[in-house]
């Protein structure tokens, strides 16, 4: 039996990746503004401390983060949830992590971190300045430009796992670190778009697989979690596995 730490457990993919563990007879500890089992805004850093400080209290030692949560809005709080949220969250249950069996911990990027965006957000991100991050998101809107947040913030993400995975504080103690890049799934985040004619049409066209044209099953976001998740994954770090449909073929090609 493992310990898992699930945010975002509230909805969408969170609420499947929580609902897998627990049906596999694994503790889940579910993370949310509310809904969960630590209640916390991890927009903010005091709620980011205040979820450590509670999973601490609750769990001697974790086996498994999945870091789900997150807003596809255009505007500067996502940075704040899907980067800074995710990044203060993992730097304070380290030491619980490396007290876990086998410990293994999934964030949830997306193929939107291939899309051309907002480079300059990346780098404030990837520099750990959420001033400054909320600074150009802010320009941004401004510019009528916020759509590129969202992108920027898991593109931050996808390469936060990159260069973090392979050193010593992870794979130094067995923490392997993974993203899971999902393209359209049909949760609540997508629901409004999904209900229109023209936003169906357009997040359709997003999914290249004939098969699967239309969202895709939050099950095989799940499946690819677990795999992550797995004490049997050895070998698999510093990734990103995109669960797509074939999006991110599509929008990069043969780019290495
Ligand atoms: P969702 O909206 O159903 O669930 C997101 C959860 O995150 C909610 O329970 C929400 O309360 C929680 N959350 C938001 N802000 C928070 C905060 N400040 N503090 C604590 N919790 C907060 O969305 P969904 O689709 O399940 O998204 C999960 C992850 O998957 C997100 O990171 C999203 O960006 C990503 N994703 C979703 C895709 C989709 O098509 N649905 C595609 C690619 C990535």
């Amino acid at each position: 039996e493992r310990t898992c730490v699930v945010t975002g457990a509230a909805s969408g993919i969170g609420a499947a990746v929580a609902e897998s563990f627990r049906a596999s007879g694994h503790t889940v500890i579910g993370v949310d503004v509310a809904g969960g089992d630590v209640h916390a805004d991890l927009s903010r850093p005091d709620g980011r401390r205040f979820a450590v400080e509670q999973l601490t209290r609750r769990a001697a030692a974790v086996d498994v983060v999945v870091a789900c949560a997150g807003l596809a809005r255009p505007e500067p709080v996502t940075l704040s949830v899907n980067y800074f949220g995710v990044v203060d969250l993992l730097a304070g249950l380290l030491p619980l992590l490396r007290r876990g069996r086998s410990p293994r911990v999934v964030v949830v990027s997306s193929v939107a971190a291939v899309h051309r965006t907002l480079d300059s957000l990346v780098q404030a991100c990837l520099d750990h300045d959420e001033e400054a991050a909320l600074d150009l998101g802010r320009r941004a809107v401004e510019a009528g430009k916020g759509i590129g947040i969202y992108a920027a913030s898991k593109q931050a993400l996808a390469r936060w796992v990159r260069r973090t995975a392979s050193t010593e504080a992870w794979a130094g103690h067995g923490i392997a670190l993974n993203a899971v890049g999902p393209g359209v799934v049909l949760t609540p985040m997508i629901a409004a778009e999904w209900a229109s004619p023209a936003g169906r049409e357009a997040l359709s066209r997003q999914v290249p697989m004939p098969l699967t044209r239309g969202p895709i099953d939050v099950g095989q976001i799940v499946r690819t979690v677990r795999f992550l998740a797995d004490p049997d994954n050895t070998a698999v770090t510093g990734q990103t596995v995109y669960v797509d449909g074939g999006a991110d073929a599509q929008l990069r090609g043969d780019r290495q």
